[in-house]
């Protein structure tokens, strides 16, 4: 038996579309047996009812696109998952499965892969590196996919003194059809925005310079179009910056937003948790910090 622990994960974080992500410590666990024949998945805790139990399960795709590449042929499978990652809310569950799979299926075949032939197998099934990356790998990463079969990264500094408010609506959002709602030409005056801000966010996290985090969170590829399927949260952000938030941004293609905090800034929650309450829809607030170490083999 092999068992994994994987972290959720927040890509874009503002303007960094496709290729900014962190990770965070909220995990899954998931385990895999070798049985005489045949699939059994199950699914425990968070979300479990709405995760597939046949061969479209993502940590048993995963896991068979490790066997196709290396010829491996396992007798029967049985995949167990113990899941805190909210499905469908911007938190990067299905990288985390992902990223499941491909670790329990290389433990099955002796580590034959190494962590960047991983990396490339876990963004050719997600089509794009800012889930899948922070998740292997831990950390905030800046990614990159040069061609099918190249993808890079580096890791960013991200300071001790901030923590991540995760606020989590009741309402699920499916990356689809949040990407669907983009367009498909930018405006010149758009992408050199966008240019500057995650330039921007490197530099300030960097330097350790928080003040231009507010401005360095700004996006005009993907949040102002997604917007109108997250009811209030203009309002929401509003109400996170009046109570002291560093930045504030939509988690991955949504519905989770997610706030930049200083950790000594006691009362944020509270500020913003009335304001919360009063909204139509029920929101799930919960301190995140950063996963430094990612996703590791823990049997
Ligand atoms: N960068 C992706 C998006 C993340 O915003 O659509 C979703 O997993």
């Amino acid at each position: 038996m092999y068992k994994v622990r994987v972290p959720a994960t927040s890509a874009n974080m503002g303007p960094g579309f496709d290729c900014m992500g962190i990770a965070l410590d909220i995990y899954n666990t998931v385990e895999v047996h070798e049985i005489p024949e045949g699939l059994i998945i199950e699914n425990h805790g968070r979300d479990a009812d709405l995760i597939t139990k046949d061969g479209t399960n993502l940590i048993y795709r995963a896991m068979e696109r490790v066997f196709r590449q290396t010829g491996f042929v396992p007798t029967g499978l049985k995949i167990i998952s113990y899941n805190d990652i909210p499905v469908a809310r911007g938190l990067g569950s299905s990288a985390a499965s992902t990223a499941a799979g491909l670790l329990l299926a290389n433990a099955l075949i002796g580590e034959k892969l190494d962590m960047k032939r991983i990396i490339e197998l876990g963004t050719a099934l997600e089509g794009h590196p800012d889930n899948i990356v922070p998740a292997l790998i831990g950390g905030m990463t800046l990614s990159y996919a040069q061609d099918t079969s190249t993808v890079g990264y580096i890791k960013l500094d991200f300071p001790e003194k901030l923590r991540m408010l995760v606020m989590v609506p009741d309402f699920l959002l499916s990356t689809a059809m949040a990407r669907k709602v983009l367009p498909r030409q930018v405006e010149l005056g758009n992408a050199v925005f966008n240019v500057s801000r995650a330039a921007l966010m490197v530099a300030a996290l960097t330097a350790g310079e928080l003040d231009h985090l507010k401005y360095a969170v700004q996006d005009k590829l993907h949040q102002p179009y997604r917007e109108k399927l997250i009811p209030g949260m203009q309002e929401v952000f509003q109400q996170a910056y009046n109570a002291g938030a560093r930045g504030v941004f939509l988690s991955g293609a949504g519905s989770t937003l997610i706030a930049l905090v200083d950790a000594d800034n006691n009362d944020f929650l509270s500020r913003l948790k009335g304001f919360l309450d009063s909204m139509s829809c029920k929101w799930e607030l919960k301190y995140a910090d950063i996963s430094r170490q990612g996703a590791a083999r823990i049997q």
